[in-house]
C-alpha cells in the first residue's frame, strides 16, 4: 500500500473508533445502569397499623427507606441526631407520601444516655413497635470517641445499635411478628461479623449490604468523596440503595427468615469471619460488658 493510502486508513481507523467508541458508550450506558442498580423490592405489602423506627432516616438509604415504608402506610419514626435536619426530611416525605404519621425522634447514637432517653420516651408514647432498621453509620471519620469512650464507628455502628435493640427488643416480641433489619455492609468480608441469632422469638433479624450508593457516608474523606462523585454514575442511587433494607422489612417470604444476610434483595453470601459462632459469641459478651448491660 502507498504511503499516503497507509496514513489514510489510519486515520480512518482512529476517526471510526473516536465516532463509534462514545456512542457504543451511550447505547451500553442504561445497561449498565440497570446492573448498577441492582434489586428492587417487588412486594406490595401495606403497613398500615405498623410501627417502624428507621435511625438516620434524614439522609441517603435511612430517609429513601423512610419514604417507602411511609407511602405503604406506617407510622414511621425517623431516629436521627439532628432534629433539624430529621423535620425538613419527614415534612418533605409527609408532603409526598400524604402521610402524617411520619414523626421525628431525637436519638444520637454516639451516646448510650441518648440512645436510653429515646428508647424510654419511645417505650412511653408507642404500644407497639413492628420493624426496626438499624440504618445509621459513620465511614472513615477522623479517630474520635462517643461520649462514653468508644471509638466512634465501633460506638455508632454496632454498640449504639446493639444498645438500641435491646432495649427495645421486649417491645418487639411483644409486637410479634416483629423483625429487625440491620444495614451492614459488604465490607464484613473483611471481618465484620454479623448479627446473633435471635431464633425462636418470633422476631427475625436479618442483615444487608445496600450496595455501592451515592449518598453522604463518605462525607468525611476528600479522596473518596471525589471519587464517589466522579463514578456516581457506577453507583446506586440513594433509592436504589433502599430496595433491601425494604424487601428486609416487608417481603412476605421472609415472614420467618432470620439469621441471613441479603443484597440486592436476595440470599448473599457471608464471609467465614461472619459465619464463625465463635467470634460472635465474643464480640457478643464484649458488646454486653462495654454497655454495662446483661444480655443472654
Ligand atoms: N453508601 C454506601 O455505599 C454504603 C455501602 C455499604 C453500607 N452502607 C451503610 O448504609 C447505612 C446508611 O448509609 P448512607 O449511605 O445512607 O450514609 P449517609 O447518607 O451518610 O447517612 C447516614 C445516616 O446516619 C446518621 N448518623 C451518623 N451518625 C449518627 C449518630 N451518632 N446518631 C444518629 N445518627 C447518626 C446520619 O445523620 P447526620 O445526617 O446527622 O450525619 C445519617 O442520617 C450505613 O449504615 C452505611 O454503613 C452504605
Amino acid at each position: 500500500m502507498e504511503p499516503a493510502a497507509a496514513t489514510l486508513t489510519c486515520w480512518g481507523a482512529v476517526l471510526g473508533t473516536a465516532v463509534s467508541l462514545p456512542l457504543l458508550l451511550l447505547a451500553a450506558a442504561p445497561y449498565v445502569r440497570r446492573y448498577v442498580a441492582g434489586g428492587q423490592c417487588k412486594s406490595t405489602a401495606k403497613l398500615d397499623g405498623k410501627v417502624v423506627i428507621i435511625t438516620g432516616a434524614n439522609t441517603g438509604i435511612g430517609k429513601e427507606t423512610a419514604r417507602d415504608l411511609a407511602r405503604r402506610g406506617a407510622r414511621v419514626i425517623v431516629a436521627c441526631r439532628d432534629i433539624a435536619k430529621g423535620e425538613a426530611a419527614a415534612s418533605a416525605i409527609r408532603a409526598e407520601t400524604g402521610n402524617q404519621q411520619v414523626i421525628v425522634k431525637k436519638l444520637d447514637l454516639a451516646d448510650t444516655k441518648s440512645i436510653r432517653e429515646f428508647a424510654e420516651n419511645f417505650l412511653a408514647e408507642e404500644k407497639e413497635l413492628h420493624i426496626l432498621i438499624n440504618n445509621a453509620g459513620v465511614m472513615l471519620c477522623p479517630y474520635s470517641k462517643t461520649a462514653d469512650g468508644f471509638e466512634m464507628h465501633l460506638g455508632v455502628n454496632h454498640l449504639g445499635h446493639f444498645l438500641l435493640t435491646f432495649l427495645l427488643l421486649e417491645r418487639l416480641k411483644q409486637s410479634a411478628p416483629a423483625r429487625i433489619v440491620n444495614v451492614s455492609s459488604l465490607a464484613h468480608h473483611g471481618g465484620r461479623i454479623r448479627f446473633h441469632d435471635l431464633h425462636g422469638t418470633k422476631v427475625t433479624a436479618n442483615s444487608l449490604h445496600p450496595g455501592s450508593v451515592y449518598s453522604e457516608l463518605v462525607r468525611h474523606s476528600f479522596v473518596m468523596t471525589w471519587l464517589w462523585k466522579m463514578f456516581s454514575f457506577f453507583l446506586k442511587t440513594p433509592w436504589e440503595g433502599a430496595q433491601t433494607s425494604v424487601y428486609c422489612a416487608v417481603a412476605e417470604e421472609l415472614d420467618s427468615v432470620t439469621g441471613q444476610y441479603f443484597s440486592d434483595c436476595q440470599p448473599a453470601y457471608v464471609s467465614p469471619w461472619g459465619r464463625d459462632d465463635e467470634t460472635a459469641k465474643k464480640l457478643w459478651s464484649v458488646s454486653c460488658e462495654l454497655l454495662g448491660i446483661q444480655w443472654d
